[in-house]
């Protein structure tokens, strides 16, 4: 009955744990919550209020595709005032978040068996996202001892290994590592790719607020004109301003992509919620939250230190975003109880929710099976219990 298409991918494991987790909790069990991809904070009020204030005013209607001129405006105001970026409106197409997006993107891009490169760790969906668009995922392996990030060498080998390539993805702050790529480091990367002017370049900057000090966050959009008019700004509202459940992010890109994005959504979702857009300029035209980020780079420090501590387990501070990612292959070969041999991340995810009431997320889905994604969403003290819970059921 279903499609070859659709049987080609996973529900995303993110999800599937965070569903596990919270059936455990209405079930009554104190779980602990470390699988979570959202801030732990609220929508800011004036945000809100600037939704409420668009029901009231009856804002309820279909709008243009791509979104609201209003907040397609507000969008270049913030490109240029924040990333000193120009674009025009009809550059922008807002959709239902910055998955939505992304999914748009390779829609739009790919043909049957084009390639796409992805830095693993990757986040969940791109290899996914990719299949389902018919196009090939293609990995460029970037280790913890490489602090998550692929060298310039890399990037040169596979694009010449890979003739098909059509586009890269670069994910800077990353979801799972909280990698941030240096400006330089960036920089490097795009001389290789001025090789291969054909090949465009998605960049995934959900994150890029969430970026802990000295590390500097910067877009391949900036390296020049050229580089801007084959890169694809992936953005989203839902980590900067806490906005996950409004579904609200966009893409900035050459005009002919961001019509053909726009002609998909006119035939797919239509627009991104009307009253959620008037939010959405609330957002880009009011202030950041950062005591927000900078309570994320507070627990960013303490989680490191309380990893470290974990037999079995190794780990990097992270950079940015909200998550650290340990590689926890120390533990594997392991009998933790009786009858459970740890044989991989899935299996220690598994065991430290079922024994610790621990929900993490395990590296398989991230094309890096060796290491575990601890969302820092969650309070310093909800982080040193967990981490003490864990310590407790683990061998020493
Ligand atoms: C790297 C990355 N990109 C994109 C997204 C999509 O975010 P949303 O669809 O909520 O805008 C996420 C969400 O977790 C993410 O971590």
């Amino acid at each position: 009955m279903l499609s070859e298409r659709i049987n080609r991918i996973q529900p995303s494991p993110t999800l599937t744990i965070s569903a596990k987790a919270k059936a455990m909790r209405a079930a009554g069990e104190d779980v602990i919550s470390f699988d979570v991809g959202e801030p732990d904070f609220d929508t800011p009020e004036h945000i809100k209020e600037a939704c409420i204030r668009a029901l009231r005013d009856g804002d309820t209607k279909y709008t243009a595709a791509a979104g609201t001129p209003q907040l397609r405006e507000a969008i270049c105001r913030k490109l240029k005032r924040e990333n000193k970026l120009e674009y025009a409106p009809d550059q922008i197409v807002v959709s239902c978040g910055g998955k939505h997006s992304l999914y748009n993107i390779f829609q739009s891009i790919l043909n049957p068996g084009d390639e796409v490169i992805i830095p693993a760790p990757y986040w969940v969906s791109y290899p996914d996202q990719v299949l389902l668009a018919d196009g090939v995922p293609v990995f460029i392996q970037a280790s913890q001892e490489q602090g998550f990030k692929i060298t310039p060498q890399q990037l040169a080998d596979c694009l010449k290994a890979h003739p098909r390539a059509k586009a890269i993805v670069i994910n800077s702050p990353s979801n799972p590592t909280g990698a941030v790529y240096p400006p330089a480091a960036l920089r490097e990367l795009c001389q290789v790719l001025e090789n291969y002017p054909n090949v465009l370049i998605i960049s995934d900057e959900v994150y890029e607020h969430m970026v802990y000090a000295p590390n500097q966050q910067w877009s391949v959009a900036s390296y020049n004109e050229e580089f801007q008019a084959r890169t694809i700004l992936v953005h989203s509202f839902s980590k900067t301003y806490s906005m996950t459940g409004w579904r609200l992010g966009w893409t900035s890109s050459s005009k002919e992509l961001a019509s053909a994005m726009a002609k998909l959504q006119s035939q797919s979702t239509s627009n991104p919620t009307s009253f959620a857009q008037a939010g959405g300029v609330a957002a880009l035209d009011g202030p950041i939250n950062t005591d927000m980020l900078g309570e994320f780079e507070h627990r960013g420090k303490v989680i490191r230190e309380l990893l470290k501590d974990v037999p079995g387990f190794t780990c990097i501070r992270p950079e940015g975003a909200f998550y650290a990612f340990p590689k926890v292959d120390g533990i594997f070969g392991v009998m933790v109880d009786r009858n459970t041999q740890i044989n991989s991340a899935s299996d220690l995810a598994a065991y430290l929710l079922r024994a610790a009431k621990v929900a993490v997320v395990p590296g398989e889905g991230f094309g890096a099976p060796a290491h575990l994604r601890f969302s820092y969403a969650t309070s310093e003290h909800l982080m040193k219990e967990g981490i003490n819970r864990i310590l407790q059921v683990l061998p020493e």
